[in-house]
């Protein structure tokens, strides 16, 4: 954009904004270059004409917290400019960026001469966007804050959970000895894949609240790991009354297995969930593309709840649950990311709703 239709200069009367245009500096800042550090003097104020600017916090060990970011048509560093203070963060170019620089000591004195209103105005837009971004931050503390909280009650859940579980499996493998016929040995490695499920669960939703998801990645047969999966659920399946078709070729993924099963327990589940009780058809599709291994997970439920459709991915946002914590869908979309892939959806109310997971080959 121009230096002349910037908003900025919506605030001045046109003889100013000539001038403010006048004296403006135009610079060009590569991705990653520093604009002002933290501490700085507060010399200039800014208007972003083209790319993006990230504004960042210093917390140590090389380490910054990103607090908001800035797009073309936006100003910034004018409250250093206004009450003299030092840069309160850093300011960093995170894609080519085009600055229009306004030196503070000429902006004070065409504020000097600048009509009441005018200065109102731009005043209540500054106070505008600063509530906005406390906003913002205040959003973020408490989403850590919350993963913080989820993360210790697993870590407790997971160390309490671990001695019943082992006696459950020791218990199911006594079965299995006292009774050697093949139903029973079936049922009993059940119950034991089942256990297994559990703390392979807790510790990936642990995972996914650090941070640090670990991928072990091996080729394995895509039909097969779902056929497991199909097994795995066949009661739960009966007693929801959901028919699970799998349409599946001959596929070799390079991937992580139990974090994909998990991706799919989790679309699926919530399918299952979306029927509540009145059964429903839940079908997996799967094929090889040009692109890479696509996966669509199609139900015909009544479709994603129109206010959470564009939040769907975000963690916590659980909508018409008793004890949904809404991390089914992150988590999800977490996994898929790690492994260099794309998941997306299309629901219609009433109609029902398709996942699709693309992953590279
Ligand atoms: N297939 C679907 N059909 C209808 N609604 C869905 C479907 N999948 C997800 N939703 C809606 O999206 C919400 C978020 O799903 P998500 O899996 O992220 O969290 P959750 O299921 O609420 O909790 P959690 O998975 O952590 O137990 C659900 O609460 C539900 O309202
Ligand atoms: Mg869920």
């Amino acid at each position: 954009m121009d230096l002349e239709s910037h908003k900025f200069m919506s605030f001045f009367a046109p003889e100013q904004a000539a001038e403010l245009c006048k004296i403006a500096i135009i610079e060009k800042y590569h991705s990653q270059k520093v604009i002002f550090e933290e501490g700085e003097i507060s010399d200039f104020l800014y208007l972003l004409l083209a790319g993006q600017v990230e504004f960042r916090k210093y917390k140590g060990s090389n380490q910054y917290q990103t607090l908001t970011k800035a797009l073309p048509n936006s100003f910034f560093g004018e409250l250093g400019i206004l009450d003299g203070q030092p840069r309160s963060a850093q300011a960093i170019a995170c894609e080519d960026a085009i600055l229009a620089k306004i030196p503070g000591d000429k902006l004070m004195e065409i504020l000097d001469r600048t009509k009441g209103t005018k200065v109102i105005n731009l005043f209540s837009y500054m106070i505008q966007r600063l509530r906005e971004s406390t906003d913002d931050y205040v959003k973020q503390v408490v989403h850590k804050e919350k993963m913080v909280l989820v993360g210790e009650m697993l870590n407790t859940i997971i160390h309490d959970f671990k001695s019943p579980l082992s006696g459950i499996n020791l218990s199911s493998g006594m079965i299995k000895e006292l009774h050697p016929d093949e139903e029973t040995a079936e049922w009993c490695d059940l119950i034991k894949a089942q256990t297994h499920r559990m703390t392979a669960m807790a510790e990936e939703f642990l995972e996914f609240v650090r941070g640090n998801a670990v991928l072990n990645k091996q080729p394995f047969n895509l039909g097969q790991a779902l056929q497991r999966f199909e097994k795995l659920n066949r009661v739960y399946f009966q007693e929801a009354q959901v028919e699970f078709v799998i349409n599946i070729g001959d596929i070799v993924l390079n991937a992580d297995e139990n974090k994909l099963l998990r991706v799919v327990q989790n679309l699926v589940g919530n399918a299952v969930e979306a029927f509540k009780e009145r059964g429903g058809r839940v079908e997996l599709t799967a094929w090889v593309s040009e692109e890479g291994v696509q996966i669509k997970i199609k139900d015909n439920g009544p479709g994603i709840p129109e206010v959470i459709k564009n939040r769907l991915f975000e963690a916590f946002v659980t909508h018409g649950k008793h004890s949904g914590t809404g991390l089914g869908t992150a988590i999800a979309k977490s996994i898929i990311e790690v492994h260099g892939g794309e998941i997306w959806f299309q629901s219609r109310c009433h109609e029902g709703t398709t996942f699709y997971i693309s992953l590279p080959l």
